[in-house]
C-alpha cells in the first residue's frame, strides 16, 4: 500500500466515525475508500479492507479481506486472509495470467480481452466466526451462524450453523437440529433493531429460539431498513 494511501485513511477515521455511530479502527489498519461500513465495526491492529461491504458489529481482529460481502455481527479472527487472493485457470495449457488476463501483472498481456474471472467475490454470511489463521478462498459463501476452526483452509461453500475446520475445511458438525437452524435463518435476528437485542440477550445466551420468536416477532428484516442484504443459501458438502 501506498504511504499516501495510508495518510489519506488516518486523516478519514475520524469523518468515518462521525458518518458511523460506534465504528472504531486502529491506525496500524487500513481501509480503501470503496469499503462500507455498518454501525459498531471494529478493525482491529494490522487489518486491511479492499473493496468490501461489511455489516454492523462486525469485527476482524488482524485480516486481510477483499472482494468481500460480510455481513453483521461477525468476529473473525486474528490472521485471516478472506478472498481477493486472485484465482487462476487450471484448464488452459498454462496457468500465467500473460495469456488470458488484460491486467498485465508481468508488464505486458498476450490477451485481446480478459478470458477468465480472476476475482470471484467471496460473501460471509452474519454471525458467522472465523477462527485464528483461517483462509477463505475466492468465490466460497459461507451461511448464517457458521463457524471455521482456526487454522482452516475454506474452499468449498458452507452451509448456515456448520462448523467446518481443516485443510481442506470438512464439515465436523452443525451447530443446532435442522429445524431450528431453519427457525433461526426465518427469524433473521441479526436485523433487528439494537434496543430489542439488548433485551433479548438472555434468550441469546440460553438458546431461547421460542422466546426470541415471540419477542422479534416477523423476520427482524423487515423492521429494520439498515438490514444486511441476505446470503444465498448454501446446499451441504
Ligand atoms: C472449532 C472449535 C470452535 C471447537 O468446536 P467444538 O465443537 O468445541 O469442537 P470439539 O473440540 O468438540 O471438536 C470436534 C471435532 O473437531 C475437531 N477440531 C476441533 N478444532 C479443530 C480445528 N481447528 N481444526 C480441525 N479439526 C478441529 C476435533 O478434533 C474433533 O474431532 P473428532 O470429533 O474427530 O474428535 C475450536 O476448535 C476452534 O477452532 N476455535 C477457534 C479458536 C480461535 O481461533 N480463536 C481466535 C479468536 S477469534
Amino acid at each position: 500500500m501506498e504511504l499516501i494511501d495510508r495518510i489519506k485513511w488516518v486523516l478519514s477515521l475520524k469523518k468515518r466515525a462521525r458518518q458511523t455511530p460506534g465504528f472504531r479502527s486502529s491506525l496500524s489498519s487500513y481501509a480503501s475508500p470503496d469499503v462500507t461500513f455498518g454501525e459498531n465495526v471494529r478493525l482491529w491492529g494490522g487489518t486491511k479492507l479492499t473493496n468490501a461491504s461489511v455489516g454492523r458489529f462486525t469485527y476482524f481482529a488482524g485480516t486481510k479481506a477483499s472482494n468481500i460481502t460480510v455481513g453483521a455481527f461477525c468476529s473473525i479472527g486474528p490472521g485471516t486472509r478472506l478472498g481477493g487472493m486472485g484465482d487462476h485457470p487450471i484448464s488452459m495449457l498454462s496457468t500465467h495470467p500473460v495469456f488470458y488476463s488484460t491486467l498485465e501483472q508481468c508488464g505486458e498481456s498476450f490477451a485481446d480481452r480478459d478470458h477468465f474471472n480472476e476475482y470471484k467475490r467471496t460473501a460471509i454470511g452474519n454471525d458467522v466466526w472465523i477462527g485464528a489463521n483461517v483462509v477463505v478462498l475466492d468465490g466460497v459463501t459461507i451461511g448464517n451462524g457458521a463457524i471455521v476452526a482456526a487454522g482452516a483452509i475454506v474452499t468449498k461453500d458452507v452451509p448456515a450453523y456448520a462448523i467446518v475446520g481443516g485443510v481442506p475445511a470438512k464439515v465436523l458438525k452443525h451447530r443446532f437440529a435442522e429445524a431450528d437452524i431453519e427457525r433461526l435463518e426465518q427469524l433473521q435476528w441479526w436485523n433487528a433493531p439494537v434496543e430489542q437485542l439488548r433485551e433479548c440477550a438472555a434468550l441469546v445466551r440460553n438458546g431461547n429460539i421460542d422466546g426470541l420468536e415471540k419477542k422479534l416477532g416477523a423476520p427482524a428484516r423487515e423492521s429494520n431498513p439498515h438490514a444486511s442484504a441476505p446470503v444465498p443459501a448454501v446446499s451441504g458438502y
